[in-house]
C-alpha cells in the first residue's frame, strides 16, 4: 500500500485481500467470466482499448456482496484472457457524485481515456426520488494510465436535461464522428416514458441536447444504459428498457436489454426510425450491455450477468461474499440478409481449449466443475431435437415448435424456473459452463442465453443428446487474472 492511497483506496484492498485469502475453498468461483474481487458487481463501464490494453471497469460495492454504494472497478488485458486486477478506480467522493459512482463510459482518445460517468445524489428529505430529490450529475475524469484518475470536472446537472425531464437521466456513452463528439443518455421523461437524449459537442466538455430517441409501442418507463453504434453500414440503438410486460416467448425477465435498427438520422428530431426491439440475451441473468470498438475494429459486447428484484437469488456466493459476473466478451457480427445482430464468444476464448472429446449423437460425461467446459454441437443435415443436462440444469429444443426452453429440475437454479425462446430451425449450438454460469449461443449466436447456477456437487454428470449431429467437448484452461 502506498502512501499516496486515499482512505477509500486502503478500505477497499483490506477488505479484497482478505477475499482472496479465503476464495480457495470457495468452489462457485468462476473460471472463465470475470467477477468481482469481493462484494457485488453489476454494469459493465468504460468498455475500451487504448494502446493495445483492453479496460474493463465495472458497478462495484467492495463492501457488500448484496449491493450499496457504488464505487467503478478496473480490470485490464491485452488479449482478454489474461486480466490484471488493479483495484478500485472510482469511489463516490464528491458532492456531486455522494451516492454513487453510477455507470458510464470511456472514450479513447490521444493516448487518454476520457471517462464519462454519472454522480448519483440522493438528497435528504422526503421525496419520491424520481421527479424530486435526485441529482443526476454527468462528470468527466481523464486517465492517462488507465488505473488513477484525473480531477473529477462536473459538465452537466439536471438543468441541462431539459425541464421535460424527470430526475432520471443518467449513463452516458460517447463516440466521435466526423469531427464531432455524440453522447447518449438514459431517461425517464416527466410523463414517465422511456426515452434516450442525445447530445452533441465540439470539445468533448460543452455538450447540447440536440433529439429526443423514443419508441412509441414500447411501453416501458425508463430507458438504461443506451449504446448507439455500428455494424457495417447498419445503426444500431442498444438500451435497457424498464417496465415492459412479460409475454410467452420474450420479456421474461424483471428488466430487458436489447437492440432495435436505427434507420435514418438520429440527429433529426422526426428523421429517424426505430424498428421491431430485439432482446440481446432469453436467459435469467443478463442486463446493461456496452459495447465498444476495438483496435481491430472488432464491435464487443460485455453484459452484465444479473438481475435485481426478481424471485431467484444466487445466495451461495452471497454466503461467500460475492455476487454476480460478466459475460463473456461477445463479437457483434451484423446479418446483412436476415438483418439481425449475431453475437460470437470473441475469438480470444479458443484459447482456453486445452483438449477435446468428440462424440456422434450423444455424450455422457462427468463434469468436474473446477474445470470449464466448451460444447459445440452441430446438426448433420435436418434439425432434430436436441437436450443437454448438467446436473438440474437443462436446456430443450424441440424441433417441431422451434422452442428452446431452459429450466432446471432441481434447487441448483435457486428459484430459477424457465425461460423460452422461439428459434424456429437449430443448426448449431456452442455452450460455455463455469463453476455457476452458463451461456448457450444458438445459431452463430442470434440467440443467447445466460443463467447463473449452484449445484451442490463439485462433479455432475453431462448428457447431451441430439438427432443426427456431432458433439465436440472442449476442456478449458482458465483465464488468469493477476492483482496489483
Ligand atoms: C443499470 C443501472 C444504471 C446505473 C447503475 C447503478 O443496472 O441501474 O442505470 O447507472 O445501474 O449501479
Amino acid at each position: 500500500m502506498t502512501d499516496k492511497m486515499h482512505g477509500w483506496q486502503e478500505r477497499v484492498k483490506t477488505a479484497e485481500d482478505r477475499a482472496q485469502e479465503e476464495s480457495r475453498q470457495d468452489g462457485w468461483r468462476l473460471k472463465h467470466h470475470l467477477m468481482p474481487p469481493v462484494g457485488w458487481l453489476n454494469d459493465p463501464n468504460g468498455l475500451s482499448q487504448k494502446d493495445g490494453i483492453y479496460h474493463v471497469y465495472f458497478q462495484y460495492s467492495p463492501f457488500d456482496p448484496e449491493g450499496g454504494e457504488k464505487f467503478w472497478g478496473h480490470y485490464e488485458s491485452r488479449d482478454m484472457i489474461h486480466w490484471r486486477y488493479t483495484g478500485a478506480f472510482l469511489a463516490p467522493d464528491t458532492a456531486w457524485d455522494r451516492s454513487g459512482v453510477y455507470s458510464g463510459c470511456a472514450l479513447a482518445e490521444d493516448g487518454k481515456l476520457y471517462i464519462y460517468y454519472t454522480g448519483n445524489v440522493k438528497q435528504d428529505g422526503d421525496y419520491d426520488y424520481i421527479h424530486a430529490g435526485r441529482e443526476a450529475n454527468t462528470i468527466l475524469t481523464v486517465t492517462e494510465d488507465g488505473c488513477t484518475p484525473g480531477d473529477k470536472e462536473l459538465l452537466m446537472t439536471n438543468e441541462d436535461y431539459g425541464d421535460d425531464m424527470s430526475c432520471h437521466v443518467r449513463d452516458p456513452k460517447v463516440w466521435y464522428e466526423n469531427g464531432v463528439y455524440y453522447m447518449v443518455q438514459g431517461a425517464r421523461d416527466s410523463r414517465d416514458r422511456g426515452c434516450v437524449l442525445v447530445f452533441s459537442s465540439e470539445d468533448k466538455r460543452s455538450w447540447t441536447r440536440i433529439n429526443v430517441l423514443r419508441k412509441e409501442f414500447l411501453k416501458a418507463y425508463m430507458w438504461e444504459c443506451p449504446d448507439l453504434f455500428s455494424l457495417g453500414e447498419q445503426r444500431i440503438l442498444s438500451f435497457s428498457p424498464q417496465g415492459l410486460e412479460a409475454e410467452t416467448f420474450c420479456f421474461q425477465n424483471q428488466y430487458q436489454s436489447g437492440w432495435c435498427i436505427l434507420d435514418g438520422d438520429f440527429r433529426e428530431t422526426d428523421g429517424y426510425v426505430l424498428e421491431d426491439f430485439h432482446e440481446w440475451d432469453m436467459g435469467f441473468d443478463f442486463y446493461a450491455p456496452q459495447t465498444f470498438a476495438d483496435e481491430q475494429g472488432r464491435r464487443i459486447l460485455i453484459g452484465w450477468m444479473g438481475m435485481i428484484e426478481c424471485d431467484y437469488d444466487n445466495l451461495p456466493t452471497v454466503g461467500r461474499g460475492w455476487q454476480h459476473c460478466l459475460t463473456i466478451p461477445r463479437e457483434l457480427v451484423w446479418d446483412k440478409e436476415r438483418k439481425t445482430v449475431l453475437q460470437r464468444p470473441v475469438r480470444e476464448m479458443e484459447l482456453l481449449r486445452a483438449g477435446e472429446e468428440q462424440y456422434r449423437d450423444k455424450a455422457e460425461l462427468e463434469w468436474n466443475r473446477s474445470e470449464g467446459l466448451e460444447v459445440m454441437v452441430s446438426m448433420s443435415g435436418a434439425a432434430g431435437d436436441l437436450s443437454l443436462e448438467a446436473g438440474g440444469l437443462q436446456l430443450a429444443y424441440e424441433q417441431k415448435s422451434g422452442v428452446v426452453l431452459l429450466s432446471f429440475a432441481d434447487e441448483s437454479g435457486r428459484g430459477r424456473k424457465q425461460r423460452r425462446a422461439k428459434i424456429g430451425e437449430l443448426r448449431r449450438a456452442r455452450i460455455f459452463l463455469d463453476s455457476s454460469a452458463a451461456e448457450f449461443y444458438l445459431n452463430d449466436g442470434e440467440t443467447v442465453i445466460s443463467t447463473r447456477f449452484y449445484p451442490e456437487k463439485e462433479s455432475l454428470p453431462l448428457k447431451i443428446t441430439v438427432e443426427n449431429g456431432t458433439i465436440l467437448v472442449y476442456h478449458l484452461k482458465n483465464i488468469e487474472i493477476d492483482r496489483i
